[in-house]
């Protein structure tokens, strides 16, 4: 089959056209970037270099796909996330629309639909199309953007420590730690990328009539007990994850220079997961988890936190 994978070789990306390629797919790749090109082609793809936001590139891609992956990568230099989304998503509706591809597999989250500004689901419901919406819980991946905060070091780090973990702890070195405005025993369902991947490779070759809803994760459990497996696998059994409330994450972020309505875009998001209803919804649709467990991604996680 003929099937285009958006979001380049990111997190999902690069494993499900390998799988896709080695299923013997003819697989096209967007990337924003002509560097990816050599990357793309290496695992047997094509490369489409353009912007996700510009639908005639768009359409000029998928021409005669059978079936497209369609994902919005995150953007953090767009100040209004809401309104990037909804342009990324009117461009690829737009597309998928004047190419009237059959077949259409969106990334969405797990608390998409519990958010107002940054929900964009509903504008692909106007496809008369065969539409499965993903939606993944927490991506293991995201602990990656935590790794300054938990190797704890420079003076941020030790101040944190000591505010957080106590004085004792900081003059034994176990500085480190996670945090954010959900966190500490809430329930979370973590999700691997890899087990995304497998979903997505799943669901283009299917072809079911109108539009369906699918969760996606790997594991359940707290965010301790998530924190203690990560620290556990670099060294740092202590490793807890500290719950702050919004008004301290927004301040946070404030003071790290994020643009306000980025900030309170972020603490929303996080606020939905902290309120445990994407968890009620995850468990009402009881999805069977994917087969990569925490401990998994914590040894790869632990391999990248001793090279840097
Ligand atoms: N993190 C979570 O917990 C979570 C939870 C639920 C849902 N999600 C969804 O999952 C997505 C992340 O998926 P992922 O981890 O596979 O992505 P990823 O690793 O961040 O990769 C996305 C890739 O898309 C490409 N890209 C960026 N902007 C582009 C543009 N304007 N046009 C074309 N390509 C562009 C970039 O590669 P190039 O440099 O090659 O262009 C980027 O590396 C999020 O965006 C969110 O929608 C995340």
């Amino acid at each position: 089959m003929k099937l285009i994978v958006t979001g380049s070789l990111g997190n999902i990306g690069r494993p499900l056209t390998a799988s896709l390629v080695g299923a013997g797919h003819s697989v096209t790749v967007v990337s924003s970037s002509g560097e990816r090109q050599a990357a793309i082609e290496k695992l047997g793809a094509t490369a489409a270099i353009g912007s996700i936001t510009d639908a005639a590139f768009l359409a000029e891609t998928f021409n005669g796909a059978d079936a497209v992956y369609v994902m919005i990568p995150l953007d953090f230099r767009e100040p209004d996330l809401g309104a990037y989304m909804h342009r990324a998503a009117g461009a690829y509706v737009q597309a998928l629309g004047a190419t009237r591809i059959r077949r259409v597999v969106v990334l969405s989250g797990w608390a998409a639909d519990l958010l107002k500004a940054e929900n964009v689901e509903h504008l692909f419901d106007t496809l008369k199309t065969s539409l499965t919406i993903l939606r993944p819980a927490a991506f293991y991946t995201n602990f990656y953007q935590s790794m300054d905060l938990i190797r704890g070091k420079g003076l941020t780090g030790k101040l944190l420590a000591l505010r957080y973990n106590g004085l004792r702890a900081l003059l034994t070195g176990k500085t480190g730690l996670l945090m954010g405005n959900y966190g500490g025993d809430d329930r979370v369902v973590f999700v691997s990328p890899k087990d995304i991947a497998d979903a997505v490779a799943e669901e283009l070759l299917l072809l079911p009539e109108g539009r369906a809803v699918r969760y996606l994760g790997s594991e359940e459990m707290t965010c301790n007990e998530a924190a203690g497996i990560i620290g556990a696998a670099i060294g740092k059994p202590w490793l807890r994850w500290v719950l702050l409330t919004d008004k301290q994450m927004l301040r946070g972020l404030k003071m790290a220079k994020m643009p306000e309505k980025l900030a309170k875009t972020l603490v929303e998001m996080q606020a939905v997961t902290h309120s445990g209803k994407p968890l009620e919804n995850f468990r009402r649709a009881n999805p069977k988890m994917g087969k990569v467990k925490l401990r998994d991604f914590a040894r790869e996680f632990a391999m990248a936190y001793q090279q840097k």
